[in-house]
């Protein structure tokens, strides 16, 4: 990643605090499922996966709009990447959170989210 910034003339700089980040992961851990080891875990997972998931979303959408061929296809690999982490720390959760209700506890964190977006409005459409 670096590198192909790098031959385009940009560096990293430091990142911004994103509100996203900082909202999601405070319903997480103020939620109902942080009174147990496996529920700790199981947020900790699930928040990890959402990050991946709406990063792979934001490399899909640039991986299709992007006119530079060789700029699409590192997006596409970026998007694959993604995916797989998701499904990696979705199914960590479903396997070590025992007792848990994962899918309720990711449905729930959807719903958490989709709020989450409302309130933003439109100023927010992108982050990471
Ligand atoms: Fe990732």
């Amino acid at each position: 990643m670096h590198q192909k910034l790098k031959e385009r003339g940009l560096e990293l700089g430091f990142e911004r605090k994103d509100p996203y980040v900082n909202d999601l992961s405070l319903y997480l851990k103020h939620g109902k499922r942080n009174s147990t080891p496996a529920g700790v875990f199981v947020n900790k997972m699930l928040f990890a996966a959402m990050i991946e998931a709406r990063s792979c979303e934001r490399f899909k959408i640039l991986s299709e709009e992007i006119a530079d061929a060789d700029l699409r296809q590192f997006y596409r690999s970026l998007m694959e990447s993604e995916a797989r982490h998701y499904t990696t720390f979705l199914g960590f959760a479903r396997k070590y959170g025992q007792g848990i209700d994962v899918d309720a506890a990711w449905k729930d964190l959807l719903e958490f989210e989709a709020q989450l977006m409302e309130s933003y409005g439109q100023k927010e459409t992108m982050h990471g």
